[in-house]
C-alpha cells in the first residue's frame, strides 16, 4: 500500500468541459457547494439538501476503460461530496444552452410547453431529461417516468413538463403527431430520430400559438412546430483527458479538511489496511445516508473512504448458485442486472430477481439509486430498509473482510441485525459482496412495500415473502417472512414461518397466519412513526396477496391441486402499471380580427421561462457575495412553552464567529415586538418562548457552515411552562382563543326542528406545508447613512417587511427599500411569515453595520413558518327526503398557532366559505381562532375557503349516503343560480355554476361512467373505485377592505423601451407576464418592448401582500391606467404622424418635453367590509366558478389509491393568458390533491413538528397525478368586473382537488357497504393511505384491537 503521503491530494475533474484542479478541497463540502459557492454556478439549486427533491440534479459522467463506454448518470449534487467526483466530468444546467449561447432542446420544450412557473425546480427537471436523452435520445414516456421520480415540482402540476417532454419521445407519434398529414413527428418517427419538430425552424415568442385550427377552440398552448429539432450528435463531448489519463479514476486520494479526512484507496488491501487503522472510519458511495446523517442529524465522521474504485467491491460476478454483487455496486446497475437476468434465464430462476426489480422501482428517485449502493443499504441497517427485508427472506449470503482476518461469511438471517442500525460486522471488517440467490422450482418469492406516497418514499412497512413447496405439491417445506416497519430493525416472523411448516396452502393455512402474524409482530401503541393499527394490519395484507400470488402461481403448476385465481383475486394482486399520461386543454381562441401584437387572450410563455430552464433567472441566494458579508446561523427554541436562559459563550469562542444577537440586543420590548395585524410576536423571543421553532438568535458568522455549526452550540435552558397546548381539542378543553365569530341567517334552530332528517357530525381537516422549492431566503443590506438598509427578499409582501423592519430599527418607512425579483414559490407562505426571518436579519445586519445573508435549511423552513390551518368541523344539517338542505349549524375551529398572524381573516374566508356552492337560506356559522403553542399559521392558497368548502361537501356527501342516493344529485339540487343570496347576503351575479358543473359532467361522460364504476365494484371486493363532481364558488377579493388597492409605475425611455413596476411579486404564477400583456395591449405594442426588472418598495409604495388571488385584477387595472396616461399624452403625436412607429411617437413626445412617465392607481369599486352582526357588506367583488369530475381507484387492502381521470371546466371570464390560467388550474388542482391525499404533518404531543423535509413530508410527484388530465375553460363568460373580461385564477381550483378526496370516500363507501357497514361515517383529511386502510374493515382490521386512549403516549397528534 502506498504511503498516506504517496497519496494524491488535488482533486481533479470537469465541470461543463472546464478543468478543475483544487488542492484545498474540503471532504466535508458537497458538490453543490463547490458549484454554487466556488465556481459561481448558480443554476443547480438548492431545494432540501436531502436528495428529496431534486433541485440540484446534475449529470456525471465517467468513463469506463474496460469497455471504452463513457456513462452518464444523474445524481443529486446537495449529497455528492464534491471529493467523490474526481477523474469524472460534471454537467449543469449552465454547460448545456444558455439564451445567450442558444437554447439546448431541453431548455427550450420545457420552457415553451408552459414547465416553467417559479422554475426553481426547472434546472433539476432539465438535467434530469438531459442525462436521460443522453443515454436514450429517443426514449419512452416510461423511461422519462423512471428518470422524474427524483425530481419535484410545486407548481406545474407536472402535466406541461411531461407533455412538453413528450415531443422527445417515441410515445409522442401515439397520438398520431399534429394531425398534419406531413407531421414532423411521423416523420421523426420514420426517420429513427426523436421527432418533434425536426426540421421546423420557427423561434418565436409571442407569435408561437397554433393558429392553424380552424374553429373558435383551441387545444394548443404552444407551438408543437417551433421546436428545434434535438441533435444527439451535438451535445458537448465527454473531456478527452478523462479517457487518456487512467491515473485520474485508479490513484490513490486523500484530502484532509479542517474537520474530517477523505481517503480514495485503489485497492482492496488499502481499503482494508484504511479500515483496519481506522476503525471508526464510515465508507461511503453514494453518502445518501452519511450524507443525511452529517447534514440533519449533526453527525461529525472524521474519516471518510470511498471505495469507488476497489475492484473487488464494485463487480458483478454470474454464479451458478446465483449473483454476487460487490457492495458498492450501485442500485442502477443492479436494476439493470436483474432486467438482463429477467430476459435470459427461466421465469422460475429470477423470483427473487423480479421482486427486488418491482421493489427498485419504488425505492428512492433515480438520483438516488444512481448514487447509492447495495452494501449502503445493508449497513446502515435502517429498519424500513427495502433491500433488506428481501434480502433476508431470500437468504442473501455477505462476505465480510478485514486485514487480520480475512473473508468470512455469512447469511442474512434474524441474527444479523444486532439493534437499531447495528449488526454482526466488526468494527475493523467490510462488507464484501453480497450473494443474492437464484430461485428453484417449486419456490416463490414476492416483495411488498407501502408509503404514503407511491414513489421516492420510505416504506411504511415493507416485506420480502418466500415459501418453498414440497416435491410437486401445496405442502409448505420452508416459509421465509421478514418485514421492515415493525421493529427497529428489519425483523423475520419465527412462529409463523415455524408453525405453517407441513401445511397445505389453503383457506385455512391463511387464517392461522393472519392470527399469528399479528402475534410475531406487535408494535408497541407509542412505537415511532405511530399508524399502529394500520402497520400491523399491512402485515396481514401483505401476507394475504402473497397467499394468493403464491396461489396463482400453483394452481398453473399443480392445476388438479390448486384452484386458480378469479377475477376478483387477480385484481388484488395487481401491479401498480405504468400508463401513457392523456391530456387536453381546451380554450377560447381570441377573435379572427385581433391585432397580432395584442396578447390579451393568447398563451403567451412566461417571460422568465427560458432563464429559469437555463439556469440564469436569479433568485436571492443566486446574488453574488458582497466581500464583506455575513451568514446568520438561527437559535430555535425546541420547547413549545417555556421560560428561557440563553448561554452563547461557547458559540462565541467558535473561529469564523463575529456576534450572537438576541432579545438582549433590543433597545425596547415595542421595537421587538411585530406581527401582520397585530404586533403579537417578538422579533427575538424575550424571555419565554410559545412554540418550537421561534428565533431566540441569530450567529452571524464568516460562512453557513460556521454560523449553523455557532448556533447550535448557543446553550438555552427550557423551564416548561403548563399548558403547552398542541391541538385544536386542547384549545377547546383551555377555552383558548383569539376570538370568535358569528354569520346567523334566518331561523337554524327551527328549521333544524322541523326537518325531515337531520345529521350531525364531525370532521378534521390537518394543515399543509407550502413547500415552496425556494425556502426563504434574505439579504440585508445596511447602507451606512441615515439608517437605510435594503432588503433583498423572497416575499409577498415587500411592503409588510418594510413597515416591521423600519419598526425593528427605529426608523421611518422611507429608509427601508425592499426589493424582490422573484420568488421560487411562495402560495401565501411567503406573505407575512417571512418578516419571522427578515425583521430579526436586519436587526442583525444593521448592529454589525454588514451585509448579512440567510437561506433556510429545508427542515427550518418547515419547522419555522407555520402551515394551512388545520381545522375542526362540527355540524348539524336538516333536510328534506329528497336531500334539499334547510338549515345548517357549523362551529369551526382553527389551529392558529402562538400568535394571530392572518388566522382572523383565514377563519372568516372559511366562514364565508361553507357554503361552497350550495344554497341554504338558514346558516349559522361560527368560527373559533384557537390560541395554540404551534408556530403561527399563516396564508395558504385558498387562505381558509378549502376548509369550509371541504366542510360544506363532507356534509352533503354523508347526506347523500344517508339517503342512500348518489352524491351528484344532492349536489345538484342545492347547487345556487344566479340571483341567489349567499348566507353572508350577497347577491350572486352572473352565476356560472351551472354551466360549470353541465359542462363538466357531460365533458366526463359522469353517469355512464357511474355505472361501469357501480359494476367494477360489485365484482371486486379488494379493489374499490369512486367517482365525484365537485363544484367550486370561490369569492375574489380581500376580505381586509383596504387591502383592494394597487399601484403601477411606467417609465417609457427615448428609445421605445418600457420599464414597468407594478405592486404584485412573482412567484411562478406568471403575474408579470400577464401584467406586461395589459401594457402591451394598452400601449398598443408589442409585449418584447416592455420589461419588468423586479418588485420594490421605492418604486410602488404602500403595497397589499401579492394573495388573494387578486394581484391581476388590482394591479392590472393599475397598470391600465398608468400605460393609458402615456397612450394618451401620445395622441398628438400619433395624430399627427399616422403611420410612424412607436419609437417616431415617443421621440417626438421626448423632444417636446412631455412626460413619459406615469403612475396608475386602482381600487376596487362596490366592496365594503363585512358586518358580521348586521349581516350587512359586500366582501367580495365577484366570485369564481369551476367543477371537477375525478375518478379514482383504492386497494382496500394497503390504502393505496391511484387518480385515473380528472376532468374540469373553470371559468376565468376572458383568459388574459391561456396557458398560465390552466397551468394555475393545474397546479393548484394538484396542491389541492396533495392537500387532501398525501400531505399529512405529524406533530409530536409536545408540540414538535415530526414530518420535516421531503423526505417525511409527501408532496405530489409525477406520479401522482391523473393519468388522464383534461381542463377547459369556460366559454363565453366575460366578467364586467375585472380587467379586460378576466377573472382570477390562482386560488379557486385549488378545492377541485377535493374531488379526489370525495371519489375515494365513495370509493370506501363501497367496501363498507359489502362489509354490512353504515355508509355514513366520517374520513378525515388528508385521505392517506392509512386512512383509507382503516376505514375499509375486513377480516384482518376486525382482528386488532387498538390500544385505550390515555393508556399510552401516541408518537404524534392530531393537531
Ligand atoms: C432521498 C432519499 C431517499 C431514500 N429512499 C430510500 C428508499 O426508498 N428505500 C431505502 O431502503 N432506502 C432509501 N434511502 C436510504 C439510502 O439511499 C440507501 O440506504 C442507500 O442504499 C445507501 O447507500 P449509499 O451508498 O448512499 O450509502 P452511504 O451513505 O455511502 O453509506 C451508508 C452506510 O453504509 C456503510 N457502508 C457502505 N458500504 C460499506 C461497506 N462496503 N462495508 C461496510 N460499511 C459500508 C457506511 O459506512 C455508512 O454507514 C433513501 C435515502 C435518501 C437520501
Ligand atoms: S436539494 Fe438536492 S435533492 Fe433537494
Ligand atoms: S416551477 Fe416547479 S417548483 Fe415552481
Amino acid at each position: 500500500m502506498p504511503e498516506e503521503n504517496s497519496a494524491s491530494s488535488t482533486l481533479v475533474f470537469f465541470v461543463n468541459g472546464r478543468k478543475i484542479e483544487d488542492d484545498n478541497v474540503d471532504p466535508e463540502c458537497t458538490l453543490l457547494t463547490y458549484l454554487r459557492n466556488k465556481l459561481r454556478l448558480c443554476g443547480t439549486k438548492l431545494g432540501c439538501g436531502e436528495g428529496g427533491c431534486g433541485a440540484c440534479t446534475v449529470m456525471l459522467s465517467r468513463y469506463n476503460h474496460l469497455l471504452d463506454k463513457v456513462t452518464h448518470y444523474s445524481v443529486n449534487a446537495c449529497l455528492a461530496p464534491v471529493a467523490s467526483v474526481h477523474g469524472l466530468a460534471v454537467t449543469t444546467v449552465e454547460g448545456i444552452g444558455s439564451t445567450r449561447t442558444g437554447l439546448h432542446a431541453v431548455q427550450e420544450r420545457i420552457a415553451k410547453a408552459h414547465g416553467s412557473q417559479c422554475g426553481f425546480c426547472t434546472p433539476g427537471i432539465v438535467m434530469s431529461m438531459y442525462t436521460l436523452l443522453r443515454n436514450a435520445p429517443v426514449p419512452s414516456m416510461e423511461q422519462i417516468d423512471e428518470y422524474f421520480t427524483g425530481n419535484l415540482c410545486r407548481c406545474t402540476g407536472y402535466r406541461p413538463i411531461l407533455d412538453g417532454f413528450r415531443t422527445f419521445t417515441s410515445d409522442a407519434f401515439m397520438n398520431g403527431g399534429c394531425g398534419k398529414t406531413d407531421c414532423c413527428k411521423l416523420k421523426g418517427a420514420n426517420s429513427g430520430t426523436n421527432g418533434c419538430a425536426n426540421g421546423a425552424s420557427s423561434d418565436s415568442s409571442v407569435g408561437e400559438f397554433d393558429e392553424y385550427e380552424e374553429s373558435s377552440i383551441s387545444h394548443s398552448l404552444y407551438d408543437k412546430y417551433g421546436f428545434k429539432s434535438y441533435d444527439p450528435t451535438q451535445e458537448i463531448i465527454f473531456p478527452p483527458e478523462l479517457k487518456v489519463n487512467t491515473e485520474l479514476q485508479t490513484s490513490y486520494l486523500q484530502f484532509h479538511g479542517p474537520r474530517v479526512r477523505f481517503y480514495r484507496p485503489s485497492s482492496l488491501s488499502q481499503l482494508l489496511q484504511l479500515k483496519s487503522l481506522h476503525p471508526a472510519a464510515k465508507i461511503i458511495v453514494g453518502n445518501t445516508e452519511v450524507g443525511v446523517e452529517v447534514k440533519f442529524k449533526n453527525q461529525v465522521y472524521p474519516v471518510l473512504i470511498n471505495p469507488s474504485n476497489v475492484t473487488e467491491l464494485n463487480a458483478v460476478l454470474e454464479k451458478d448458485s446465483g449473483i454476487v454483487f460487490g457492495a458498492s455496486v450501485t442500485l442502477t446497475t443492479i436494476e439493470e442486472t436483474f432486467r438482463v437476468h429477467a430476459t435470459k434465464q427461466k421465469e422460475y430462476k429470477t423470483r427473487i430477481y423480479s421482486a427486488i426489480l418491482e421493489m427498485l422501482r419504488w425505492f428512492a428517485g433515480k438520483q438516488i439509486r444512481n448514487a447509492a449502493a447495495i452494501g449502503g443499504n445493508i449497513m446502515t441497517g435502517s429498519p424500513i430498509s427495502d433491500l433488506n427485508p428481501l434480502l433476508m427472506a431470500a437468504g442473501a449470503t455477505l462476505t465480510l473482510c478485514s486485514k487480520e482476518r480475512g473473508e468470512r461469511q455469512v447469511v442474512m438471517d434474524q441474527s444479523f441485525f444486532t439493534g437499531y442500525r447495528r449488526n454482526i460486522v466488526l468494527p475493523d471488517e467490510i462488507l464484501l459482496s453480497v450473494h443474492i440467490p437464484y430461485t428453484n422450482e417449486g419456490e416463490y418469492f414476492f416483495g411488498y412495500k407501502q408509503a404514503k406516497r407511491r414513489d421516492d418514499d420510505i416504506a411504511i412497512v415493507n416485506a420480502g415473502m418466500k415459501v418453498i413447496f414440497e416435491h410437486e405439491s401445496d405442502i409448505v417445506k420452508q416459509l421465509d417472512l421478514a418485514f421492515g416497519g415493525m421493529a427497529p430493525t428489519t425483523v423475520m416472523a419465527p412462529i409463523t414461518m415455524k408453525k405453517l411448516i407441513g401445511k397445505k396452502w389453503d383457506s385455512s393455512l391463511l387464517e392461522e397466519a393472519t392470527m399469528l402474524l399479528l402475534e410475531d409482530l406487535p408494535l408497541s401503541p407509542s412505537a415511532p412513526g405511530g399508524m399502529i393499527e394500520y402497520r400491523r394490519a399491512l402485515t396481514v395484507s401483505f401476507f394475504f396477496k402473497f397467499y394468493l400470488s403464491v396461489q396463482g402461481q400453483l394452481s398453473k403448476r399443480l392445476p388438479n391441486l390448486v384452484q386458480p385465481l378469479n377475477d376478483m383475486e387477480e385484481n388484488a394482486i395487481r401491479l401498480y402499471e405504468h400508463t401513457t399520461p392523456k391530456n387536453t386543454q381546451v380554450f377560447q381562441k381570441v377573435p379572427a380580427g385581433q391585432s397580432p401584437i395584442d396578447p390579451i387572450g393568447r398563451p403567451m410563455t412566461h417571460t422568465s421561462a427560458l432563464k429559469q430552464a437555463t439556469g440564469e433567472a436569479v433568485y436571492v441566494d443566486d446574488m453574488p457575495r458582497f466581500e464583506n458579508e455575513l451568514y446568520a446561523g438561527l437559535v430555535l427554541s425546541t420547547h413549545a412553552h417555556a421560560k428561557i436562559t440563553i448561554d452563547e459563550s461557547s458559540a462565541l469562542t467558535l473561529d469564523g464567529v463575529e456576534r450572537f444577537i438576541c432579545a438582549r440586543d433590543m433597545p425596547s420590548i415595542e421595537r421587538n415586538k411585530m406581527g401582520c395585524i397585530v404586533h403579537d410576536e417578538d422579533v427575538f423571543a424575550y424571555e419565554k418562548v410559545t412554540c418550537v421553532g421561534q428565533i431566540i438568535g441569530i450567529i452571524l458568522a464568516k460562512d453557513q457552515a460556521t454560523a449553523q455549526r455557532a448556533a447550535k452550540l448557543v446553550k438555552v435552558h427550557y423551564e416548561d411552562i403548563k399548558p403547552c397546548i398542541v391541538t385544536i381539542q386542547d384549545a377547546i378543553g383551555e377555552k383558548s382563543y383569539y376570538n370568535s365569530y358569528t354569520i346567523n341567517k334566518g331561523d337554524v334552530e327551527t328549521v333544524l326542528k322541523r326537518s325531515a332528517n337531520v345529521l350531525e357530525g364531525e370532521m378534521h381537516m390537518g394543515g399543509q406545508e407550502h413547500f415552496y422549492l425556494e425556502t426563504n431566503a434574505h439579504l440585508a443590506v445596511p447602507k451606512g447613512e441615515d439608517g437605510e438598509l435594503e432588503l433583498f427578499s423572497s416575499t409577498q409582501n415587500p411592503t409588510e417587511a418594510q413597515k416591521l423592519i423600519a419598526n425593528a430599527l427605529g426608523v421611518p418607512e422611507n429608509r427601508v427599500v425592499v426589493r424582490v425579483k422573484r420568488m421560487g414559490g411562495g402560495f401565501g407562505g411567503k406573505e407575512t411569515r417571512t418578516c419571522t426571518i427578515s425583521v430579526p436579519l436586519c436587526i442583525a445586519a444593521s448592529l454589525v453595520n454588514r451585509p448579512v445573508r440567510i437561506m433556510l435549511d429545508r427542515d427550518e423552513d418547515m419547522v419555522i413558518t407555520g402551515t394551512r390551518h388545520p381545522f375542526l368541523c362540527r355540524w348539524k344539517v336538516g333536510f328534506s327526503a329528497d336531500g334539499t338542505v334547510s338549515a345548517i349549524n357549523m362551529d369551526l375551529y382553527a389551529n392558529g398557532g402562538n400568535s394571530l398572524d392572518l388566522s382572523g381573516s383565514v377563519v372568516h374566508r372559511a366562514m364565508f366559505s361553507m357554503d361552497n356552492a350550495y344554497k341554504c337560506e338558514n346558516v349559522r356559522v361560527t368560527g373559533y381562532v384557537c390560541k395554540t403553542n404551534l408556530p403561527s399559521n399563516t396564508a395558504f392558497r385558498g387562505f381558509g375557503g378549502p376548509q369550509g368548502m371541504l366542510f360544506a361537501e363532507d356534509v352533503v356527501q354523508r347526506v347523500a349516503a344517508f339517503l342512500n342516493v348518489d352524491s351528484y344529485l344532492v349536489r345538484e339540487r342545492n347547487l345556487y343560480a344566479t340571483g341567489d343570496k349567499t348566507h353572508f347576503n350577497q347577491l350572486l351575479e352572473n352565476c356560472t355554476i351551472r354551466s360549470c358543473w353541465d359542462e363538466v359532467k357531460q365533458q366526463a361522460n359522469y353517469c355512464s361512467r357511474k355505472s361501469s364504476i357501480d359494476s367494477f365494484n360489485r365484482q371486486n371486493k379488494y379493489r374499490k373505485k369512486g367517482i365525484s363532481i365537485i363544484p367550486v364558488k370561490f369569492g375574489i377579493a380581500f376580505t381586509a377592505l383596504f387591502l383592494n388597492q394597487a399601484g403601477a409605475l411606467v417609465h417609457v425611455y427615448s428609445d421605445g423601451s418600457v420599464l414597468l413596476s407594478h405592486g404584485g411579486t412573482e412567484m411562478g404564477q406568471g403575474l408579470h407576464t400577464k401584467m406586461i400583456q395589459v401594457a402591451s395591449k394598452t400601449l398598443q405594442i408589442s409585449a418584447d418592448k416592455i420589461h419588468i426588472a423586479e418588485t420594490s418598495s421605492d418604486k410602488v409604495p404602500n403595497t397589499s401582500p401579492t394573495a388573494a388571488s387578486a394581484s391581476s385584477d388590482l394591479n392590472g387595472m393599475a397598470v391600465m391606467y398608468a400605460c393609458d396616461k402615456i397612450r394618451r399624452r401620445l395622441e398628438p403625436y400619433i395624430a399627427k404622424n399616422s403611420k410612424g412607429s412607436w419609437e417616431d411617437w415617443i421621440k417626438a413626445a421626448y423632444f417636446d418635453r412631455v412626460s413619459l412617465s406615469a403612475t396608475g392607481f386602482y381600487r376596487t369599486p362596490g366592496i365594503s367590509n363585512f358586518d358580521f352582526e348586521k349581516l350587512e357588506g359586500t366582501p367580495f367583488n365577484y366570485f369564481s366558478y369551476g367543477a371537477a369530475v375525478t375518478e379514482v381507484e383504492i386497494d382496500c387492502l394497503t390504502g393505496d389509491h391511484s387518480v385515473l381521470r380528472t376532468d374540469i371546466v373553470m371559468d376565468v371570464g376572458e383568459s388574459l393568458n391561456p396557458a398560465i390560467d390552466i397551468g394555475q388550474i393545474e397546479g393548484a388542482f394538484t396542491q389541492g390533491l396533495g392537500l387532501v391525499t398525501l400531505e399529512e404533518l405529524r406533530f409530536s404531543p409536545e408540540g414538535v413538528l415530526l414530518t420535516r423535509g421531503p423526505g417525511a413530508y409527501k408532496i405530489p410527484g409525477f406520479q401522482d397525478i391523473p393519468k388522464e388530465f383534461n381542463v377547459s375553460l369556460l366559454r363565453g363568460a366575460p366578467n364586467p368586473r375585472a380587467v379586460f373580461s378576466s377573472k382570477a385564477i390562482g386560488e379557486p381550483p385549488l378545492f377541485l382537488g377535493a374531488s379526489v378526496f370525495f371519489s375515494i370516500k365513495e370509493a370506501i363507501r363501497s367496501a363498507r357497504d359489502d362489509a354490512g357497514l353504515s355508509s355514513v361515517f366520517r374520513l378525515d383529511s388528508p385521505a392517506t393511505a392509512e386512512r383509507i386502510r382503516m376505514a375499509c374493515p375486513d377480516f384482518i382490521t376486525e382482528k386488532i384491537k387498538s390500544a385505550e386512549p390515555g393508556t399510552f403516549k401516541p408518537w404524534s397528534v392530531t393537531v
